[in-house]
């Protein structure tokens, strides 16, 4: 693993120990800012979806570079076109995670911590356009 998705890694286990799964605050802030996308997570009751989605995002940027987490992203951009999210916004919920991940930790977010998730999502966004 690399030092910036370690970082990542890091991140992550101290926000599960602070507030739990991040789920709920990073999807109220995803539709704070796109309020058109919470009725399109009708169906999903059990937030077995979002949890799905949050996953792939976490995958991806601890491993950026494997092909198989790179593909998986390239194939959801190319579905979340088709089914009404724009390439643009498909790139913000990267920065929503990270958002929701730093007010999570408060002081506990270094500049380390942001370092490494910028690099790890420009990573991303390279890879998988
Ligand atoms: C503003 C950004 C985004 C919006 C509004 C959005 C919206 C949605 C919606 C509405 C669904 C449910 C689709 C259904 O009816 O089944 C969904 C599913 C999903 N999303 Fe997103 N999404 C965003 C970004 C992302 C990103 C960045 C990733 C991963 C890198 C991702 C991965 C997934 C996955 C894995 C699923 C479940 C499987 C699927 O239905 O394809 N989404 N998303």
């Amino acid at each position: 693993m690399s030092e910036a998705a370690e970082l990542v890694a890091n991140s992550l286990e101290l926000v599960a120990e602070r507030i739990g799964d991040p789920a709920p605050q990073v999807f109220a802030r995803l539709f704070a800012e796109f309020p058109d996308a919470e009725e399109r997570f009708a169906r999903d009751v059990t937030g077995a979806v979002r949890g799905e989605m949050l996953a792939m995002v976490f995958g991806v940027l601890m491993d950026p570079d494997g092909p198989y987490q790179a593909n998986l992203v390239k194939t959801e951009r190319v579905n979340h076109d088709g089914f009404g999210t724009p390439s643009h916004e498909f790139d913000r919920f990267f920065d929503i995670v990270r958002d929701t991940c730093r007010e999570a930790l408060g002081v506990e977010w270094t500049d380390a911590f942001d370092a490494a998730w910028t690099r790890q999502i420009a990573t991303v966004l390279a890879v998988t356009k």
